[in-house]
């Protein structure tokens, strides 16, 4: 196989059903089709976007491609190595070039955290940066997505919708990921705000 030409993520048929249960024994009484069969792949450094109305299954289909849900059926390879079937131990390793950016930059953020302790919390989680090498890490990823580091000791509940979205973004690029998956991460945001984010993942790294 030539390497070169393998995509950073390749996703083949995937399906995710999700049942409908009914009455106290929660009988399975039908299967809602959130995401019916999709492929898909990107290189890297491309950026693909998913376009449909409300309901169509964008956000079922990106949780299902970062094993946030369990997809019904199909594969999902990320430099060709499958990641739709393997222990979440695999799965673990794998989180450090996947990350998640969510449309709602209040409720994935932990509100009892500093800003500054989300944001570097995956570097500590996998034993990447620690001491003073962690804090500047963390002071470089603020000034990137243009945050002031003073204001690392707030938390969430402090900063306005757009920088709640920087801090999930700091958070995010923290690990250097491979592949994000932005699930409607402006939409939540002001239209003067939105380009401001758009702008800063493009400039990434
Ligand atoms: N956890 C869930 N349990 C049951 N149904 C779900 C769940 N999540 C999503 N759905 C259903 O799957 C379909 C696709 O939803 P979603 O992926 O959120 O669409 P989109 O992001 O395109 O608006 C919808 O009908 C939604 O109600
Ligand atoms: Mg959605």
């Amino acid at each position: 196989m030539n390497t070169l030409a393998t995509p950073l993520l390749e996703v083949r048929d995937l399906v995710k059903h999700f049942p409908i249960r009914q009455g106290l024994l929660g009988k399975v009484v039908g299967r809602v089709h959130a995401v019916d069969g999709i492929s898909l792949s990107v290189g890297n450094s491309e950026t693909l976007g998913l376009v449909g109305e409300s309901g169509c299954g964008k956000s079922t289909a990106g949780r299902a491609i970062s094993r946030l849900v369990e997809p019904t059926s199909g594969s999902v390879r990320l430099n060709g190595q499958r990641i739709d079937n393997i222990s979440e131990d695999a799965m673990r390793e794998v989180r450090r070039s996947l990350q998640v950016i969510f449309q709602d930059p209040y409720s994935s953020l932990d509100p009892r955290m500093s800003a500054g302790d989300i944001v570097s919390e995956p570097l500590r989680n996998y034993g990447l940066a620690k001491g003073s090498e962690l804090r500047d890490c963390v002071a470089d990823l603020f000034k990137r997505v243009g945050l002031r580091h003073e204001q690392m000791a707030r938390n969430p509940h402090e900063f306005s919708g757009g920088q709640r979205q920087r801090i999930g973004i700091a958070r995010a690029l923290a690990l250097r990921p491979k592949l994000i998956i932005c699930d409607e991460p402006v939409s939540a945001l002001d239209v003067s705000v939105q380009a401001q984010v758009i702008n800063l993942l493009i400039a990434w790294p």
